[in-house]
């Protein structure tokens, strides 16, 4: 990647960027992937929250223990898989990334996952699967659903997910959840069943 004033990207990691003014002044610190770099899984949500603006870590409140309850479930644990977001700083308030902040960050997560390079990509929510998939997604009715992820002449496999949160404030939604965790983990050849 370019170098860039006030930018530090390894490829996978961002240590320092000032591209979203209102970010900068949102976040506590950036908030990158961690995870195996060759995982056979990544997961990708919206962006950091409260909790893993804390602990810069994703996915480490309420919603990542939904994921890591999952993962056990579909015979997985949270160090055998990616976890990353779409944005690396908070958004205030936890409102959504703005479609500048989204198109700001895309670099870092494109660099990522080609340098993964995962059997299968799982976004988690509406916003990474829009974002990814570059078009509107009805996530509730399209989760489950395989597509392929085009990145810079590489396709991977990209699984619509519902974001784990979503089970938390409608618990109809909890199996559903889990069973496209499950799917993942087929999918990358990690469970057979
Ligand atoms: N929600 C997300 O989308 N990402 C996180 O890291 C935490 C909660």
């Amino acid at each position: 990647m370019d170098t860039e004033p006030g930018v530090e990207f390894d490829g996978r990691r961002v240590t320092a960027c000032e591209r979203c003014p209102e970010l900068v002044e949102s976040r506590s610190r950036i908030v990158n992937g961690v995870g195996p770099d060759d995982a056979d899984v990544v997961f990708v949500g919206e962006g950091p929250g409260a909790t893993e603006d804390e602990e810069g870590e994703p996915f480490v409140g309420r919603s990542g223990s939904v994921l890591d309850e999952a993962l056990r479930d579909a015979g997985l644990s949270r160090g055998d898989v990616r976890i990353t977001n779409c944005v690396r700083c908070r958004p205030p308030e936890n409102r959504d990334p703005t479609t500048e902040e989204l198109g700001n960050c895309r670099g870092f997560l494109e660099a990522e996952l080609r340098s993964v390079e995962p059997d299968v990509v799982v976004t988690l929510g509406k916003v990474p699967s829009q974002h990814l998939l570059e078009r509107s997604v009805a996530v509730t009715k399209e989760a489950g659903s395989v597509h392929d992820l085009r990145l810079d002449g590489t396709t991977t496999r990209l699984l619509v997910s519902v974001h784990p949160a979503a089970t938390l404030y409608d618990r109809s939604q909890r199996e559903g959840f889990f069973e496209t965790i499950a799917e993942a983990a087929r999918l990358a050849g990690v469970r057979e069943d």
